[in-house]
């Protein structure tokens, strides 16, 4: 038998054998990823559930500056698959001592650039969560580390990837709306005053100076009992903004990206926005008690070429005055009003009189209604074809830049024109200052 006859045979029973049994022979042929997990917080375990639930993935190794989140998140993977992943504190640790194939990064925002650059340099395909840094210039510098290691960076708005988002721009960009003149974006919570929490000891078991890591080092206060207590550590940072960039740079992200894909724009001309702390109060930070700092309303517009967006958020009054949903994003067409929104799906308000309201519902998973599924098997997907991903690092970096770009304007005051080709603001010194930060020593800033 010819040794082309014989790869053709073995080649017909192969896709045979596909043909007949197609999960027996793509498991067969499928690689597992070694997968690490740095911060093992909330979300960071919503995320491990879908790694693990796909099949392809060991978690190896799990890093947290905090055993209280530690120890449990470790347990919860021991009783899902059996292994116990190995603990680690410091992520420089994990990375070298594993190199893992691919590394999750699920910290607060203030690390996300630090770990995802040490990451893919150490070789991992990463999947990091939004916002993917605290200042503009971190964002660069990932996207530049991603590229020049050639490796995947997927980032978490998984919107990107849920059935009702994508089913609801095919709506709009096929013109059922009409043309699209303006975008409204908005969360809208209830809310009231804020009462400063007491500074307390960091608990045994939480490496508080490393927690804070590049950013200021706060006192501590914590949220022992309750994760939305309003202290900083665990969930609480969204709203300090040494840490993060308040909802605009935590819930806004989800939304703001959904304009620049929906609306297929990388970036706006100019931005400008007010807020401030009418309802909760102005912010405190003494030796014995804090409150947060972000605004608790915030108002940014956005000009792009051909149409006007803004983003609007709330944590008082929530939004009782309006059917659709307390989130999301209103595209304001000649043929009426789209909402695009999360849990109610998206519904269409039509202009003309009979014409009714077309809906269509969400297809979301649990916990707390998301599609990391989908996106996570779109980052596997990535990983093997070398295709890039649906939320790839450079595209959440613009729309990272589209919160950070307004908190930006909202701390000088002023609006500012934003060279999105150069990623500088035009002819501002003082705003160009803002692009980036002092990082606390030792750590350095990353160099893009
Ligand atoms: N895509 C989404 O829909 C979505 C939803 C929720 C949260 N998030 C994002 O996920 C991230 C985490 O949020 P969360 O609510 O899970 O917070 P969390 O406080 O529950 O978890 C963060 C964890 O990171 C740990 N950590 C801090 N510094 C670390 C370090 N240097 N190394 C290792 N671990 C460190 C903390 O101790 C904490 O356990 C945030 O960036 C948030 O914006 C995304």
């Amino acid at each position: 038998m010819s040794i082309d006859r014989r790869t053709f045979l073995k080649g017909s029973i192969a896709s045979g054998l596909a043909l007949s049994f197609p999960n027996i022979v793509t498991a067969a042929r499928a690689k597992t990823y070694r997968t690490a997990l740095i911060g093992s917080g909330w979300w960071g375990m919503n995320i491990t559930g879908e790694a693990i639930a796909s099949g392809r993935c060991k978690i190896v190794a799990m890093c947290d500056v905090d055993d209280h989140q530690l120890n449990p998140a470790v347990e919860k993977v021991k009783g899902l698959t059996g292994d116990t992943p190995k603990r680690y504190k410091d992520f420089r640790e994990l990375l070298e001592k594993e190199k893992p194939d691919i590394a999750i990064v699920a910290t607060p925002d203030h690390w996300h650039p630090l770990c995802a650059i040490a990451a893919v340099e150490a070789g991992a395909h990463v999947y990091v969560e939004k916002p993917i840094g605290h200042t503009i210039a971190e964002g660069r510098a990932m996207v530049n580390a991603a590229r020049a290691a050639n490796r995947v960076v997927q980032v978490g708005t998984h919107r990107r990837i849920s059935p009702h988002c994508i089913s609801g721009r095919k709506f709009i960009q096929q013109g059922r709306a009409g043309k699209i003149g303006s975008v409204r974006a908005f969360v809208l919570y209830g809310g009231g005053p804020e009462k400063p929490k007491k500074n307390m000891e960091p608990p045994k078991g939480l490496d508080w100076n490393m927690w804070c890591g590049p950013a200021p080092l706060r006192p501590f206060n914590g949220n022992i009992d309750n994760p939305w207590g309003g202290g900083i550590h665990p969930r609480g940072f969204r709203q300090y903004l040494d840490y993060a960039n308040g909802t605009l740079g935590d819930w806004g992200v989800h939304w703001v990206d959904q304009i620049l894909w929906i609306m297929e724009e990388k970036w706006p001309k100019t931005v400008y926005s007010t807020g401030g702390r009418p309802i909760k109060g102005p912010p405190i930070l003494t030796a014995e008690e804090q409150t947060s700092d972000a605004p608790d309303h915030q108002i940014a517009t956005y000009e792009f070429e051909d149409f006007t967006a803004h983003w609007e958020h709330r944590n008082f009054a929530g939004n009782t005055a309006e059917k659709a949903e307390n989130v999301g994003c209103y595209f304001y067409g000649t043929k009426g009003t789209f909402h695009m929104g999360w849990q109610k799906g998206w519904t269409f308000y039509p202009l003309g009189k009979g014409q009714k309201e077309i809906h269509e519902g969400p297809q979301l998973n649990d916990p707390d209604s998301q599609n990391i599924k989908e996106l996570w098997a779109d980052f596997l997907n990535a990983i093997e074809t070398g295709k890039r991903p649906v939320c790839d690092i450079e595209l959440i970096h613009r729309s990272t830049n589209m919160s950070l770009l307004g908190m930006l304007s909202l701390k000088l005051g002023r609006s500012v024109q934003w060279d999105g080709e150069k990623e500088v603001i035009v002819g501002d010194k003082t705003a160009n200052k803002l692009l980036r930060r002092k990082y606390r020593k030792p750590w350095i800033y990353p160099r893009a």
